[in-house]
Order: structure tokens, then C-alpha cells, then sequence
């Protein structure tokens, strides 16, 4: 048996696939939810697929007391992935304190607690939006930061400058910050996927949704972009290699003395993919038509956006492997187990 893992936030969408590839690697893992966005029976669709039913701790880290206590009866944690954070980009415009309390009480706590329990590392949740709309693509790890569009991406960044003040501190832990692009799909087995909550906001819920008829038509949001079929580019990253990249990360942080204390990976397939060419590939992969209309642009939405994911490639010996058609597939079985 490998290390023991604390993964807040596992019962959710990212969370219950890197558990489940945690698993398989050999780690022992502890799941601190409070469920806000997930439920119980992501559990059992882990060991259903494992054979293992991690640890599981129904808490809230943004109560230091609550993580000091599962610190005490779960001890020998040695490293810590953080993906418990609120997330919805319009939800956090209207309710900002939300955010920023939930999102960055949550870091730290678990950054304060992490010396006295002898925890090593901490891999953390960001997002490309930190990079607003990229001068050039793909984009890498040394691009500039741009002032966020809202208080959600404003947390990430935050939580990213937080980090390395402690650790620039002298604190004796490590981190890695990944970088996500825009991560879509399920576990093959479609026994564990992602979970809409009301109408979905995202591309890839929406679009599955539409093909099982329960929404009538998915909306293009504009077709005038400075792309070639004019409407907007973005890199989908299978669910699946994102959750492996984390047991890479994990790796990494935990087995190398030598290596920086924070470092930072963009997590993206450096493949630009736009609405029209996603919607196709659905439709190539499942046989199923959606249909779809173009309609006014989205406020606030980024024209184009790709990773330059060789950091990540070469320094982690990660890459992301699964092919659209595949993860269109995966997030297609998800959506018919879902159901209307
Ligand atoms: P998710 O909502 O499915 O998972 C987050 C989980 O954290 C949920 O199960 C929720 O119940 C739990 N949670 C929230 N606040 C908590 C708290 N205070 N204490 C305990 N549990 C709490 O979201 P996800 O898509 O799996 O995202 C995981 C992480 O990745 C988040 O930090 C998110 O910001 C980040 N991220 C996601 C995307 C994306 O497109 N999905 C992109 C970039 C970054
Ligand atoms: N889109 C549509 N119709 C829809 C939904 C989306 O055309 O019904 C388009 C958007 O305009 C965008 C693309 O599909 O061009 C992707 O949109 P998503 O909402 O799926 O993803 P975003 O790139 O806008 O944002 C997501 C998360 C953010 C995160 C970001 C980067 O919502 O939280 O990826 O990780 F910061």
C-alpha cells in the first residue's frame, strides 16, 4: 500500500475520478465532503469500480475543527488533493463572500493544518481562467495572469498567490498547482460521471442533455469569433487523464526530495477544439443528431484558449491519451445512466 491520501471535495465530479485512479495506483484514500455538490452513492460507484470503498468523512473545511478531528482519527495523511471549493463562474458573481470564504477558508485551514499532521503535500484545483484571453495559444505556464472576470477565478488566483506565500514562508510542505482546461466526459464505466445541478451551464452537460431530449436545443453561443468556423475555441480534457495526472502529481511531490517546492503544470491536451467541431464529434461517435442553434454571444466568454501542456508532458511524464470520439462516448453512457 501506497501513502494515505486526504481528497477533499472527492465525492465530486474530478474528485471521484482521481480517487478511483488513486485506488488503482496502490493509494489508501480519505474523502472529506460536505456534499453541497455531490452525494453518497458516487461511494459506491468508486468501490463498484475499485473494489475498495475509500474513507469517507462528511465535513466542511472551511471548519478547522472538523479537519483537525479527521487529522487525529485518520493519521499518517501525506499528502492532500484540494478540489473542495465552490465553483459555479455566475453563481459567484451574485454571491461573492460565498466564494471567497468557501474556497479560500477551505486552503487555509488545510495549509495551517498540514505541519502539525505531518502531511507533506498539497496538490490544488486551478484553472486556465487565470490566464483570461491568452495573447497567443497554446498557452503556457509563463503567461502573464490577467485581472480575473469573476470572484470564482479571482479565488483561484488567490488561492495560487496564498499558496506560495506560505510556502516562500519557510512552511515545510510542497505543492503542485494544476492548471485545468476544460475537463469533460466520464469514467468508462458510467458508473461515476459528472452530476448537473439544475440547467446546466457547461457545454458538454447542455449538449448531452439536448441529445436525450431534455432540453430542446442547445444554444451556440455566437458564430462571429475570430476562429475559423467563428465560434469558440477551448481544450477538453478527458476527465480520466485529468484524474491520472493527479496520481502523477501526487508522485512527484511526495517521492522526490530534490524537486521545487511549488511548482506549476497547465493540464490540457494542446489541442483547440471549437463548439462546431465538439458538436460534430458527438455526433460522429454516438450516431445521435443535436440539435443546436446559433445564437448571441455569452457575456464575459473567452474567444479562444488552448494549453501548451509540455511542462506537463515532459517534467510530470504525463500526457492526456483519450480521443474526443472516446470521451464523447463515455459522456454520452453517463448521460442515458442518468437518465431524463
Ligand atoms: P464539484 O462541485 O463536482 O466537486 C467539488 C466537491 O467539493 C463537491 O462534491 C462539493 O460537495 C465539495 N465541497 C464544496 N465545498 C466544500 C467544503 N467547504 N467542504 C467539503 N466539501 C466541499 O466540482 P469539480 O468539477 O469536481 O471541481 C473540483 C475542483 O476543480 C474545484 O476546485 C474546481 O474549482 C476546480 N476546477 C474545475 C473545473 C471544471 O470545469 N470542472 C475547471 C477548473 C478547475
Ligand atoms: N457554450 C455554448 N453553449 C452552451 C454552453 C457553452 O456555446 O450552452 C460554449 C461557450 O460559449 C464556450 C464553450 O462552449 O465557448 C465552453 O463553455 P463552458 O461553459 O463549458 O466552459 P468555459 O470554458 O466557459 O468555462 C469552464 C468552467 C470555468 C473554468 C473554465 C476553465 O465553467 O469554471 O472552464 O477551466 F474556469
Amino acid at each position: 500500500m501506497k501513502d494515505k491520501i486526504l481528497v477533499t471535495g472527492g465525492t465530486g465530479y474530478i474528485g471521484s475520478h482521481t480517487t478511483v485512479e488513486l485506488q488503482q495506483a496502490g493509494y489508501d484514500v480519505v474523502i472529506i465532503d460536505n456534499l453541497s455538490n455531490s452525494n453518497r452513492e458516487v461511494l459506491d460507484g468508486i468501490e463498484a469500480i475499485t473494489g475498495r470503498r475509500p474513507a469517507f468523512v462528511e465535513g466542511d473545511c472551511t471548519d478547522i475543527e472538523t479537519l483537525r478531528r479527521l487529522f487525529k482519527e485518520h493519521p499518517g495523511i501525506k499528502g492532500i488533493i484540494n478540489f473542495a471549493a465552490s465553483k459555479a463562474v455566475g453563481e459567484s458573481v451574485h454571491k461573492p463572500l460565498l466564494y471567497y470564504r468557501n474556497n479560500l477558508d477551505t486552503l487555509i485551514n488545510l495549509l495551517e493544518l498540514m505541519p502539525e499532521a505531518g502531511v507533506k503535500g498539497i496538490v490544488f484545483s486551478s484553472s486556465c481562467t487565470v490566464y483570461g484571453e491568452p495573447d497567443v495559444n497554446p498557452i503556457d505556464e509563463t503567461a502573464p495572469i490577467k485581472k480575473a472576470t469573476s470572484p470564482y477565478g479571482n479565488t483561484k488566483q488567490i488561492s495560487e498567490e496564498i499558496i506560495m506565500d506560505y510556502v516562500a514562508s519557510g512552511a515545510p510542505i510542497k505543492s503542485i498547482i494544476l492548471r485545468y482546461f476544460n475537463p469533460i466526459g466520464a469514467h468508462p464505466s458510467a458508473l461515476i460521471g459528472e452530476l448537473p445541478v439544475g440547467v446546466p451551464q457547461n457545454l458538454v452537460p447542455y449538449l448531452t442533455q439536448t441529445a436525450a431530449g431534455i432540453r430542446e436545443q442547445l444554444t451556440v453561443f455566437g458564430n462571429d469569433y475570430n476562429t475559423p468556423d467563428g465560434s469558440c475555441i477551448r481544450d477538453y480534457i478527458d476527465v480520466n487523464d485529468l484524474a491520472r495526472a493527479h496520481v502523477t502529481a501526487m508522485s512527484r511531490m511526495l517521492d522526490n526530495a530534490d524537486t521545487d517546492p511549488v511548482e506549476i503544470f497547465n493540464l490540457g491536451t494542446g489541442r483547440g477544439v471549437s463548439v462546431l467541431e465538439l458538436i460534430e464529434a458527438f455526433e460522429s461517435a454516438t450516431g445521435v443528431k443535436v440539435p443546436y442553434k446559433i445564437g448571441a454571444r455569452r457575456e464575459g466568454d473567452i474567444e479562444k484558449i488552448w494549453a501548451q501542456p509540455t511542462k506537463a508532458n515532459e517534467v510530470l511524464g504525463w500526457t492526456a491519451e483519450v480521443p474526443l470520439t472516446e470521451t464523447m462516448r463515455n459522456a454520452w453512457n453517463w448521460q442515458q445512466k442518468l437518465g431524463k
